[in-house]
């Protein structure tokens, strides 16, 4: 079974003071299995964050198709409950978050985006903090007023708060010192077994 399936997309951009076009995305496919990791390996610049992307609906590909759970995804952006299923993680943690919002309400907000109950959102904030290594105190905190480890680690809770089967990861530690970075993948590790997630893990080395 697939959960994912992407075929033949491409993405160029007119790069006008240079005069030509830009293949950022070339002819590129691959599909997900539950459970799967997939890295995707490549210098900056070759076309990753623009794939990932397309992947999730924040960009329309030239050509080709996205295919989730066997549904193909035409419009961008995708539908909200395509969320449910696929979440993001992006490379600047304290960007991803609304600098304004407590880490532990940004948490809480996704879920009542998808129907939630304040009570039983908060309640299963606090155990996802926990679940990613982060003390419950955390939660009153701004994203600005912790470390980029850990708020990576609230993104990552984020992500998951919605239980999907899904999760596309841009750069995720490329922002983090090297120790911190072998416990997100630890971690990561972890969750796809818990929860039989998919990744697709790009990283430029
Ligand atoms: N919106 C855009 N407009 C013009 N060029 C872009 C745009 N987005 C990306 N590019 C170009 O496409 C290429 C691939 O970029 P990107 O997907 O961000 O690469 P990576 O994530 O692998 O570093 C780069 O040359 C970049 O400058
Ligand atoms: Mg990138």
């Amino acid at each position: 079974m697939k959960v994912l399936e992407v075929t033949a997309l491409k993405k160029s951009f007119y790069a006008g003071e240079e005069g030509r076009y830009i293949h950022a995305v070339d002819n590129v496919s691959f599909f997900l299995e539950p459970g799967e990791f997939l890295g995707l390996v490549g210098e900056s610049g070759c076309g990753k964050s623009t794939l990932a992307r397309i992947v999730t609906g924040l960009l329309h590909p030239d050509h080709g198709n996205v295919v989730l759970a066997g549904d193909e995804l035409r419009q961008t952006p995708f539908p909200k409950a395509v969320y449910k299923q696929m979440q993001m993680v992006f490379q600047n943690p304290q960007d991803s978050f609304d600098p304004r919002r407590t880490i532990g309400c940004s948490i809480i907000d996704i879920q009542r985006n998808f129907g939630v109950k304040r009570a039983e959102a908060q309640q299963k904030m606090y155990g996802l903090l926990d679940r990613v290594g982060l003390k419950s105190t955390l939660a009153d905190r701004l994203p600005l007023e912790i470390s980029g480890g850990e708020c990576q680690r609230a993104a990552i809770a984020r992500a998951i708060s919605v239980s999907p089967q899904i999760i596309i990861c841009d750069e995720i530690t490329s922002a983090l010192d090297v120790s911190v970075q072998a416990q997100i993948l630890e971690l990561l590790e972890d969750l796809r077994d818990e929860m039989q997630l998919s990744l697709l893990f790009i990283s430029h080395d």
